[in-house]
Parts: structure tokens; C-alpha cells; sequence
């Protein structure tokens, strides 16, 4: 059969590389992939833009195309999957409406109360005086959310009023995010370990993957601006079997539900950012309706089982008999950044020294481009390298001395992913 893979990251690299071994898959194609992808014997790159949905209609019609799997959330959020339902083609992601738990955080702190999810204290404003009279009376640290997608950027975790003020203003007045900032949700400021929680739905069943862990912060020690991820390692320790089933019950499966009562069917991933308190108590920060980058990396490498066939199974809504079978151990992944990132990432710099990758390690390619057989850089974030081992402190040893081999101009990575997991000597328990 045949695959095509939307996107151009280090998720869709893990995605087309995951796909590409099953037995049932002759072919996958990823429009547009990178420089990475298109060094896999098995994947072909198609020039094709991401979000141009007309022209991957008529590409997967002309390949026949067995399944479509979408990787980022804009053109989730534009209605890629409800086109090529249309045209009868086979797809793997939540339509139009069901996208809307990401592109819209207002609807989806509206759903979360209906439907009796936890998640933090809020309120939306469109009106900067009224923003301003809610901050104070609040007082800081305060966080202030575009509503509207924004790149991993629309969220500011303010520690003073003038800060959210600042940030409020930004949004509301100077349409910093355009309409995504025309409406502004505020929230309380939550304490707590964060976890990456992420599941594949038909509609009906929940087929859980396994628990990761971001590193949002461009720095060693959760220092430095919000990024749309510096490394993410699988499993999080912090999720015990208990506390799996707690969001299982208390966040995953009313969301499903709550999304059939309100008329609308949930096919496709659908992660859950959570902030887990001291007392293991549950806050959901935000919904994604598509796979985490990086966390895909990690959790995909750990991922035994066919992914093509779960979720094939998923879109014609039968995974009710699936289970994922897992490597034991831990993967984690570390993403090297063009030097500026997050701000204007340099490009068209040179990397040298890619192919030292063993049978549990792998480089997985996201800003990058191949050209007269040398990969240069194409974006911010430009790898994901990403180790297996027994603990996620082995997988971290591997991972770095594979990094330490890799050379291009201003790049940038943390040193101490996986590293506050590693000193709470937990993963046993
Ligand atoms: P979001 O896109 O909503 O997940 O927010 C991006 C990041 O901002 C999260 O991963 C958290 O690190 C932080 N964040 C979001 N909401 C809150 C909150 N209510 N309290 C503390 N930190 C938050
Ligand atoms: N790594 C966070 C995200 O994919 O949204």
C-alpha cells in the first residue's frame, strides 16, 4: 500500500520512518518532507506545500494513496481532512470543528468547563481596559494566551502585572498574532511537573500511547524564551500506572465524549498538555489534535507495533481491538537549533558528520535540505537526535556522544535534557 505523510518536521521525519517499515507499506510519499526524508530510501519527497490542499487532493488521487496521515495543525485547522473525505479518499486526523480543541483555546476552555474537564481558572477578553482590570485584580504571575493559533509563541507566562499587561497590549492592540490575537484568554498561573499525553481515536475507541515529556524553554534549566520544543524524552516516569488511568478518566475519555455529545466526532491524535500538581492533582494546560514535536521522536522510536495498520484501523473506526506494544526501556530525544532560534533562525549553513547513527540511535531531520548530496539548514529547529536504551540515563549518554560528532555553524542545543528526570531517581517506581 501506499502512505503519504503532510509536513515538513522532525514529527513527520519520525512519522515516515515509522510508516515506511511496515510490511503492508510498498511506498511513502511526504510533501514537502526535508533533508532528511529525502535521504530515505523508501520515502520520496513531494514538492508540495503543506497547506495547499487542492494540490495533495490531486496528488493522492493520481497515486491512489491508501492512506494520508497529517502532520501539522494548520491544515488540520483549514480542513484538510474534511476535503479529502470529500473526495473519498482515506485520511488519518480530526476534520475542521474537531480541530478547533487546538485552533481556538477560548473554544476549547468552553468545552473543557461544559464538560467538567480540569483546567486552570480563565477568562476572555477582546477588550485590552477589561484585560487590564482583570489582571490587576488577579495580580501575577498570570499567563495570557492568544486564542488563535501562534506557532508555540502565543503564550506568555507572566511573573508581574506589567508584564501581562505588556503581553495583553501586544495581542489587543498591536495584533501581534493577527486574528489569532484578537481574543485573549487569561489564566491562572499553574504549578507542577508538565506531561505530554497523547492517544489515537477513531471516533469512538482510545488506543493511549505511550506518556513523554516536553522541554519548552530554549535553555539549560528551563531558561530563556518558550520554543515550540528543545527535547522531549518517553516514558514520563511521573505517569505511573495510577496516575494513567486518572487522565484516562478524567481528561481523555470525557473529552471524547464530551466531543460525541456536542455532535462532533473525534478521529485522529489528540494530545493532552497536563500539568500534574504535588498531590498528583490533574490540570489540563491546553488540547493538540495532532501528534507533539519532539515528542513523536522518542515515542515513536519505543513503538514496536505497525503504526500504518493502527492507524488505518483508525480511520475506518476499528482500533477497539488494537494495543501498542512498547520497547521497555526509555528514547529520548535532543533538537539542535540554527543559532537565533526562536527568533530569526540563520540558514544555509552546512552539516557535517550525519551518518555516525548506530541500530539505537537515529537522526531525525527537521529545518534541513538536501542539495548536490550535503544537507544545509532550512529552518529553527533543524534535528532531533534521538537514542534508545535500558534508563533514560543511558539513552541520554548515547544520545549526547552521538551529538557531540555533529558540526555546523551557531548550533545550538541543551545539555541537560532528561537530566531533572535522571536526579529524581524514579523511573522504577
Ligand atoms: P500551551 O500552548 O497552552 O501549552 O502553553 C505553552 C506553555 O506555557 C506550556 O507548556 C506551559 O509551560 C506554559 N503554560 C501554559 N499555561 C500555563 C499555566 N496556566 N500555568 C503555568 N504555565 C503555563
Ligand atoms: N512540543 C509541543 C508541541 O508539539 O506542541
Amino acid at each position: 500500500m501506499k502512505a503519504l505523510i503532510i509536513g515538513n518536521g522532525g514529527r513527520e521525519h519520525a512519522l515516515a520512518w515509522k510508516i515506511e517499515q511496515s510490511p503492508h507499506v510498498k511506498k511513502v510519499f511526504i510533501a514537502p518532507g526535508n533533508g532528511g526524508t529525502a535521504l530515505e530510501e523508501k520515502i520520496e519527497n513531494i514538492d508540495i506545500d503543506s497547506n495547499d490542499i487542492d494540490q495533495l487532493v490531486l496528488f493522492a488521487k493520481k497515486e491512489a494513496i491508501d492512506l494520508t496521515i497529517i502532520g501539522p495543525e494548520v491544515p488540520l485547522s483549514n480542513g484538510i481532512v474534511d476535503t479529502f473525505i470529500e473526495n473519498n479518499l482515506k485520511v488519518f486526523g480530526p476534520k475542521k470543528l474537531a480541530a478547533q480543541l487546538e485552533s481556538s483555546k477560548d473554544f476549547s476552555k468552553l468545552f473543557m468547563e461544559r464538560h467538567k474537564i480540569p483546567t486552570a481558572k480563565y477568562k476572555t477578553f477582546t477588550n485590552a481596559r477589561d484585560a487590564h482590570k482583570y489582571i490587576n485584580k488577579e495580580g501575577a504571575p498570570i499567563v495570557i494566551k492568544a486564542d488563535g493559533l501562534a506557532a508555540g509563541k502565543g503564550v506568555v507566562v507572566a511573573m508581574t502585572i506589567d508584564e501581562a499587561i505588556t503581553a495583553t497590549d501586544s495581542m489587543l492592540e498591536d495584533n501581534l498574532f493577527g486574528d489569532a490575537g484578537a481574543r485573549v484568554i487569561i489564566e491562572e498561573f499553574l504549578t507542577g511537573e508538565e506531561v505530554s499525553f497523547i492517544v489515537i481515536c477513531d471516533g469512538n475507541s482510545i488506543l493511549p500511547l505511550e506518556s513523554s515529556q516536553d522541554h519548552k524553554r530554549l535553555l539549560n534549566f528551563d531558561q530563556g524564551p518558550n520554543t515550540g520544543g528543545m527535547g522531549a524524552y518517553s516514558p514520563a516516569p511521573i505517569v505511573t500506572s495510577k496516575l494513567h488511568h486518572k487522565i484516562m478518566n478524567e481528561v481523555i475519555v470525557p473529552t471524547i465524549e464530551g466531543m460525541k455529545k456536542d455532535g462532533i466526532e473525534f478521529t485522529g491524535f489528540l494530545y493532552a498538555g497536563l500539568m500534574i500538581d504535588n498531590n498528583n492533582q490533574i490540570k489540563t494546560l491546553e488540547f493538540n489534535c495532532r501528534m507533539g514535536d519532539p515528542e513523536t521522536q522518542p515515542i515513536l522510536f519505543r513503538l514496536k507495533s505497525d503504526l500504518f495498520e493502527i492507524l488505518l484501523a483508525a480511520a475506518n473506526k476499528k482500533i477497539q481491538n488494537y494495543k501498542a506494544e512498547w520497547d521497555e526501556g526509555s528514547a529520548i530525544t535532543v533538537v539542535i537549533a540554527a543559532k537565533d532560534y526562536p527568533n530569526q533562525p540563520k540558514i544555509n549553513d552546512e552539516i557535517f558528520n550525519l551518518s555516525h547513527a548506530q541500530k539505537d540511535s537515529y537522526i531525525f531531520h527537521a529545518g534541513t535540505s538536501l542539495r548536490n548530496e550535503k544537507i544545509y539548514t532550512s529552518g529553527g529547529r533543524v534535528l532531533g537526535v534521538t537514542a534508545k536504551g535500558k534508563s533514560l540515563k543511558d539513552a541520554q549518554e548515547q544520545v549526547y556522544a552521538l551529538i557531540n560528532k555533529i558540526k555546523f555553524n551557531g548550533m545550538q542545543y541543551r545539555t541537560d535534557i532528561g537530566q531533572k528526570e535522571i536526579k529524581k531517581n524514579r523511573e522504577k517506581s
